[in-house]
């Protein structure tokens, strides 16, 4: 069997780096701090980590809106801390993956305050700018376009008005931005998530978008039209393939895109014979209901599209995206966590869910998120879900000295690190369980997925492998269920307390219980 490249085999771990760890006190997380608690992610047993942009920024999007591709914010610590964490990952296995942000950079970049010193400026067309506005929304709310009174004209902004869309069309935007790619992976990083890969190109006729039927009140406002225009354009594809070939020319590394879309559309991300992205994220289970049907509809469409020779991956929660644990409850945070640890492929995991962190609710005069600010109380801001990563029950969660730049929530003095390290039959326990279980067996990794069914609530999956087969049975209610099994052991269990047992025929799960079977040979 040919061998697995380490990110097809990984559990990649997101971390949003202003929560992770302080290490000099002024309430945000920094590279010195991921440095601090990198054993603490050897432990838990991860692949990689994949960073929240680094880079110098006025954080008008907090780290989205880059001012400089090639360094480091001083807010998260100096290029010298950069190199020592990466040496010290790779030291321990850890791969570094980075956040690369190529749709926009932030209106302070030298780019974009030259492009917007006067027409006739070389790096005039670097940048979107109209006579007119079209009808395009941004997401964070209102018109994408903004009128630069100085030159007379206006300028595109998928998101907020401080981040200004680069011109992908402009070969010298693509040379400089592939350039930065090199500066990173001559550094040594292993691979970038590629923010809003499906938006990087635009309609060139700058067409207008029709309205969506769909709208419904409550939504974002960005929803009101469909994004005919302004998203998803073939011409991305080229642009991805380029992008993917300035990864190859360094050895083993991940191309991984951030890409909302349908799976019909995401499975073109993987490109002609896959030349586009590694993976284009697939948050197919960020958006679907939380039963046994839906999921096990998912996971069959999903598997059922993928490109021959394409990668697989799965995701429950990132920085956007409300928190597992609160979007399904904390019984069943544990149920997700067997059904992510046993799909097929890569997986990827959100700092926290390994805690079963919930969304902490944000006092509106604590918002810091620049969408909620611009479309309150619509339930669409994000701090909610990028709280400090409480390491133990003091105020501060052991995050920080200083005064966290989100509020910990007052959970965290039952919920953190220490006290869930403590605790046996903790979820803390079972990710790690779990992913030693998906090391020890490539099967799980790698193996035929079959017979995906769901019935009286509960999904079930067969994993199978050249000479092993593994059962994956999800209790998705909140009621007991009975379910007959072929025989075999028990590898893994929800509550942590039937590893080793014999199982077959009619068999008792409790409530929101799954387990792992080995099934007999
Ligand atoms: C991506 C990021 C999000 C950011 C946006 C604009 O969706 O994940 O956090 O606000 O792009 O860069």
């Amino acid at each position: 069997m040919q061998e697995l490249i380490w990110w097809q085999h990984a559990v990649i771990y997101e971390i949003y780096t202003r929560s992770f760890q302080d290490s000099n006190g002024d309430g945000i997380g920094d590279l010195n701090g991921i440095l601090k608690r990198i054993d603490y992610l050897v432990l838990l047993g991860v692949d990689a980590i994949w960073i929240s942009p680094i880079y110098p920024s006025p954080m008008a999007d907090f780290g989205y809106d880059v001012a400089d591709y090639c360094g480091i914010d001083p807010i998260f610590g100096t290029i010298q801390d950069f190199d020592r964490l990466v040496a010290e990952a790779h030291r321990r296995g850890l791969k570094v993956i980075l956040d690369f942000v190529p749709n926009h950079t932030s209106d302070q970049h030298p780019w974009f305050l030259e492009s917007r010193s006067s027409r006739d400026n070389p790096k005039r067309d670097w940048y979107l700018w109209r006579d007119q506005p079209n009808n395009w929304l941004s997401h964070f709310g209102g018109s994408g376009w903004e009128h630069d009174d100085k030159t007379g004209q206006y300028y595109y902004h998928s998101f907020l008005k401080p981040q200004p869309d680069l011109n992908w069309r402009n070969p010298d935007v693509k040379a400089a931005m592939f350039d930065a790619l090199r500066f990173w992976l001559e550094k040594g990083v292993d691979g970038f998530r590629v923010d809003v890969m499906w938006l990087m190109i635009k309609d060139d006729q700058f067409r207008d978008n029709p309205p969506n039927p769909g709208y419904r009140l409550g939504q974002a406002a960005n929803n009101r039209q469909l994004p005919t225009y302004n998203s998803d354009r073939l011409e991305v594809h080229d642009l991805v393939a380029e992008m993917r070939a300035v990864v190859d020319e360094f050895p083993q590394r991940v191309l991984i895109g951030e890409i909302y879309l349908p799976v019909p559309q995401l499975m073109t991300y993987y490109g002609r014979d896959l030349t586009g992205a590694n993976l284009p994220f697939n948050f197919q289970l960020l958006q679907c209901a939380w039963s046994a049907e839906s999921v096990a509809q998912v996971i069959s469409d999903y598997q059922g599209a993928l490109p021959r020779g394409a990668w697989p991956n799965w995701v429950v929660g990132n920085h956007d995206t409300a928190r597992i644990a609160t979007r399904i409850g904390t019984r069943q945070a544990r149920v997700a966590a067997m059904l992510l640890l046993t799909l097929p492929g890569t997986i990827t995991m959100y700092y926290g869910e390994e805690l079963s962190l919930c969304n902490v609710p944000i006092p509106p005069d604590e918002v810091q998120d620049p969408f909620e600010k611009n479309e309150p109380g619509l339930g669409l801001g994000r701090d909610p879900e990028r709280t400090p990563m409480p390491w133990d029950g003091s105020p501060s969660g052991g995050f920080t000295t200083g005064f966290p730049w989100l509020p910990l929530g007052d959970e965290h003095e039952i919920v953190n690190v220490e006290a869930l390290e403590r605790d046996d039959y903790s979820i803390l326990r079972l990710y790690r369980n779990l992913i030693q279980l998906r090391q020890t067996h490539q099967t799980l990794v790698r193996g035929q997925l079959k017979d995906v069914t769901a019935v009286n609530h509960v999904l079930r999956f067969e994993r199978t492998g050249k000479d092993d087969r593994f059962l994956v049975v999800l209790n998705m209610a909140t009621e007991p269920a009975q379910i007959e099994l072929a025989a075999g052991t028990v590898l893994s269990s929800t509550h942590l307390d039937r590893e080793g047992k014999s199982v077959g025929g009619m068999v008792d799960l409790r409530a929101a219980e799954g387990i792992v079977v080995g099934l007999d040979k």
